[in-house]
């Protein structure tokens, strides 16, 4: 029997900027649905991909000296690094300026305009050139600005093709109530209606000519196709779709749901369904709005410098630690605000304190009182009973949750069964059922704490899957986590009685938290200071990024006194300094240790001049391994200190010392 299908999406984002937390979000969401739905049964296609073209990005290119693709590139590069990182599990990543997709938007474009959809005529109003948004009088604040952005806009009038959104109004409105699943959650379908619908709506302003890099109208190409025609039909050219059909697009559309921004609804709601009516393709089952995350209450922007990047938590903390977060902490369709305390008390709490003891407390007794094999149950108790029906009915709770999008509620329950079965430990007391050699109620009670995990280990395996795996491994289950599994009390089919425990380390090892604060805090500036001085192309941003994480991991990573030990550091005295003579900015060093004379390549030149140095002590890591620097040896390396403006300074001791001192 084939499987049933489902496609969901999340937006395509512009690739203007590095994504934060927000973006990520959403994308997580899509990534744990799929997940969901996958363990279900559920053949699952998720697109997600990067919306290109218009005014904006042409302006930055611009600005930054590089064509308009070239500058795109870079920055989708950096995003898909990004995604892997998190290891998104996205089936198509579409991007806007993807042939195939171009010409899909050509084609619905002269079917639109063919069918009388789409006339021509001028278009006059309020432009908000960064938003690449016209508003009109009622939507302004404060006279002529942008309700986004808040920035001026400006008058425009230009010959433009006009879709016919206003002829839609009571079809959309008969969708909605026919359909009341259509716009979830509840309020953003009211908003629609009051905000947009019931005023009734106004024809679409879809082709643009003050710019060109966009998709050319296919019969008249001074114009170009302006936004929401072009990005939302992507969720059609990412299956495939040519305009007739498609494999992909036959087995998947209509889209189960679409994930957006709350700012976005409108054109998911209004515009792409009446679109799709007026090109007579299926729609949509589910648009679902979800809040957006603030920084401490406020909107994060990059002028603010409250931007919140994702890389920094997860190289410190962990994929599954910031997934759990976003998921848990905030009400999906909701907004909610970050803060750097609560993820580290969360952290602290559910993770380390619930979850990650109960693992290591499960598997040190299955070691200590049972030779670390899970044993068959015996002695039952009334208190047995309770966390087995607990345990058993988590899944059917997950579903629910899980088909209204509720996350955290469905990881609510989740921890509803681990605080339980940790509960459980305190009332059975297996430590005192060792001391008494009660043996038969020791192994049951042995048995319900692994039996309860093995069931966690499939209910989180769609939002944590490394931690899933990391548990059914200390378990010693090596087989698939299967969803029904998760349903069946001692089943025989996915039994582990017998099982060899294997101790792991710690999962989520718990937090000094204002130690935490200043790492966590640290690790943000520093990318924003990067990422604001450095506006560059796309190819820094790679880089940058890598740098960046390569940074961060090496501040996460404490090093043991023994580590230290390992670099041999030593005073010398600079006996000789010359210019390299292959290379602009080197130094060649003659430094002597104490007994032994060697030479040094140094890239201080900017810095120092020969003169400078001759007759210094330096600090010198001597067992460095040697290279060979423009044809110079060199054997070591000179330390030195930089500040935040570039300043470098080398280091020296306080007091005046003899060449050949040791350092430790
Ligand atoms: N390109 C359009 C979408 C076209 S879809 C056919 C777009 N791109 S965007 O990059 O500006 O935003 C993409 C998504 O990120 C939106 O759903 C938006 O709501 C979401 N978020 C941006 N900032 C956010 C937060 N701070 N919090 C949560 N989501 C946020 O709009």
């Amino acid at each position: 029997m084939s499987k049933p299908k489902y496609y969901l999406t999340t937006p395509i984002y512009y690739p203007s900027d590095n994504l934060h937390i927000g973006h990520t979000y959403t994308t997580v969401a899509a990534d744990s649905i799929k997940r969901f739905k996958k363990l279900q049964g559920y053949d699952v296609f998720f697109t997600t991909g990067s919306d290109e073209h218009g005014q904006k990005i042409q302006n930055k290119a611009k600005e930054n000296g590089v064509a308009p693709k070239e500058y795109v590139d870079h920055i989708v590069a950096s995003i898909k690094e990004l995604w892997k990182m998190l290891e998104i599990d996205y089936d198509c990543f579409i991007r806007s300026t993807d042939e195939h997709h171009e010409k899909l938007v050509q084609k619905l474009f002269t079917k639109l305009y063919e069918k009388g959809e789409i006339y021509k005529s001028v278009y006059n109003g309020h432009y908000c050139t960064p938003c690449e948004s016209f508003w009109t009088d009622a939507q302004l604040v404060d006279g002529d600005k942008c309700p986004d952005c808040g920035r001026p806009t400006h008058i425009e009038e230009e010959e433009a093709y006009f879709f016919k959104l206003s002829k839609y109004r009571d079809r959309l409105l008969k969708l909605y109530e026919e359909n009341p699943d259509f716009i979830q959650p509840e309020s953003r379908k009211n908003e629609m209606i009051n905000n947009f619908l019931k005023e009734g709506l106004e024809d679409l302003c879809v082709s643009r000519t003050t710019f060109d890099w966009g998709v050319k109208v296919p019969f008249d190409e001074k114009h170009v196709v302006y936004v929401w025609i072009d990005a939302l039909s992507c969720y059609l050219s990412a299956l495939g779709f040519d305009g007739e059909g498609g494999e992909k697009y036959k087995e998947f559309w209509p889209a189960n749901v679409h994930l957006v921004g709350k700012e976005i609804v409108r054109f998911h709601t209004i515009i792409w369904p009446a679109l799709l009516m007026a090109l007579d393709l299926p729609l949509p089952k589910k648009v679902f709005g979800h809040g957006w995350i603030l920084f401490e209450d406020d909107k994060m922007s990059k002028s603010k410098g409250n931007v919140i990047y994702p890389e920094p938590i997860i190289e410190l903390y962990g994929i599954d630690a910031f997934k759990y977060f976003l998921l848990r902490e905030f009400t999906f369709g909701q907004d909610g605000s970050f803060s750097r305390e609560k993820f580290l008390h969360r952290l602290n709490s559910d993770l380390a304190n619930d979850l990650g003891n109960l693992v290591s407390r499960t598997v040190t007794m299955v070691e200590k009182y049972n030779e670390g094999i899970i044993p068959a149950p015996k002695a039952e108790e009334e208190v047995d009973k309770s966390l087995e029906e607990l345990a058993v009915s988590v899944a059917n709770k997950v579903e629910a949750e899980m088909e209204k999008l509720n996350f955290s509620y469905a990881l609510e329950e989740i921890w509803r069964l681990i605080r339980r079965t940790n509960k459980y430990v305190d009332e059975t007391m297996p430590w005192v059922l060792a001391k008494e050699e009660k043996k038969d109620r020791l192994d049951t009670v042995l048995y319900n704490l692994s039996e309860s995990l093995r069931i966690v280990s499939i209910l989180i395996k769609p939002f944590m899957e490394k931690t899933s795996d990391e548990i059914r491994k200390q378990l010693g289950i090596n087989t698939e986590a299967k969803w029904e599994d998760s349903k069946v009390w001692n089943s025989e089919l996915a039994s582990i009685i017998g099982n060899k425990v294997e101790k792991g380390s710690i999962i989520f090892p718990r937090l000094d938290i204002q130690k935490e604060l200043v790492r966590l805090n640290e690790a943000n500036q520093k990318l924003i200071e990067r990422r604001t001085k450095k506006v560059g192309n796309g190819e820094d941003k790679v880089e940058e990024n890598k740098e960046v994480v390569e940074e961060v991991k090496e501040e996460a990573q404490e090093i043991t006194i023994d580590d230290f030990d390992k670099v041999k550091l030593k005073v010398a005295k600079v006996v000789n300094c010359e210019n390299h003579p292959k290379a602009d900015k080197l130094l060649v060093l003659t430094l002597k240790i104490g007994d032994e004379t060697r030479t040094v390549v140094s890239g201080i030149k900017k810095w120092y001049s020969a003169e400078d140095l001759i007759g210094k002590k330096v600090v010198v890591v001597t067992n460095l391994k040697p290279v060979k620097l423009r044809g110079i040896e060199s054997r070591g390396m000179v330390l030195a200190a930089e500040d935040n403006e570039g300043k470098l300074s080398l280091l020296t001791t306080l007091d005046e010392l003899n060449d050949g001192a040791s350092i430790s």
